[in-house]
């Protein structure tokens, strides 16, 4: 049996931690060629010996997507090493510290920007001139904080309505070049990230209740980006696909 990306070559950034480890590891089970690219190389490191020890194939590519020089570098690694670029995953995202608008520097709120809007523009930037003509697929990891504000944390709201704003766009122009490129929203999903939060006392179950009843695993969010990425999704363009246990419905939970 074929798996759903067999043969694809898909670079996945950010793919050393939580929801880009998850991705990685699934489009490589079902048979995609992947390109590991973190801001920290052990990281990448890791997940592309663990894709290899499971048969798969991989290559770990050491990139920090706000700089430009490193995002092209990263793609022509990845189009060196497989031939071709067939999808991309542009996950790389960082959140910020919880306080109201007022508190927060103008740095800080550069700084979220600069990796989750810059980064994706940047990515996009270098990946579409290699699908146009071949055809290819990408999606950018936004979030429901990119479909509804969220008191605390506006910089990190602001960044992921950015990035449905470039995914939608994007799509629109090279609907008819053979590029598709969706955006996946989740809620809260269980990774390191969110497990810093919860360590530092938020109760994500508390304040933000699914009416599904419990945040979302990685692999829910990777199952998602599979979907988008393969051909199984061939007319869907443009789209921010929620996973959000039902969140955004209704403005009620049923307990
Ligand atoms: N965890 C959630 O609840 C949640 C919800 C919605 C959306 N998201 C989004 O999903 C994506 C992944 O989040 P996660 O929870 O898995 O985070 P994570 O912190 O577990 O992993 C993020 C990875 O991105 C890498 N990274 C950070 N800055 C980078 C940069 N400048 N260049 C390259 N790599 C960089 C980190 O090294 C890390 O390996 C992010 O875009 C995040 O905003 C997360």
């Amino acid at each position: 049996m074929t798996g759903l990306v067999e043969g694809k070559a898909v670079l996945v950034t950010g793919a050393g931690s939580g929801i880009g480890e998850a991705i990685a590891r699934l489009f490589a089970c079902e048979g995609a060629r992947i390109g590991v690219a973190d801001l920290s190389l052990q990281a990448a490191e890791r997940v592309c010996s663990a894709i290899i020890s499971a048969g798969g194939e991989a290559a770990a590519i050491q990139a920090d997507v706000s700089d430009e020089a490193q995002v092209e570098a990263m793609v022509a690694k990845t189009v060196e090493r497989f031939g071709r670029l067939d999808g991309a995953v542009n996950n790389a995202g960082v959140g910020q510290e919880r306080k109201p608008l007022p508190e927060m520097s103008r740095a800080e709120f550069e700084a979220v920007l600069a990796v989750n809007v810059v980064g994706a523009f940047l990515c996009m930037k270098h990946e579409i001139p290699r699908m146009v003509g071949q055809g290819g697929a990408i999606v950018n990891i936004a979030s429901m904080s990119g479909i509804e504000g969220v008191p605390m944390m506006s910089a990190y709201s602001a960044s992921k309505h950015a990035v449905n704003g470039l995914t939608k766009s994007a799509a629109v122009e090279f609907a008819r070049r053979g590029v598709r490129i969706n955006s996946v929203c989740p809620g809260t999903v269980n990774t390191p990230a969110i497990q810093a939060y919860a360590a530092a006392g938020v109760d994500f179950n508390a304040i933000i209740p699914t009416p599904i009843g419990r945040i979302a695993e990685s692999d829910e969010v990777a199952q998602a980006a599979l979907w988008l990425i393969s051909d199984r999704s061939s007319y869907v363009t443009g789209l921010p696909l929620w996973i959000d246990g039902g969140m955004n419905a209704a403005p009620f939970v049923v307990p």
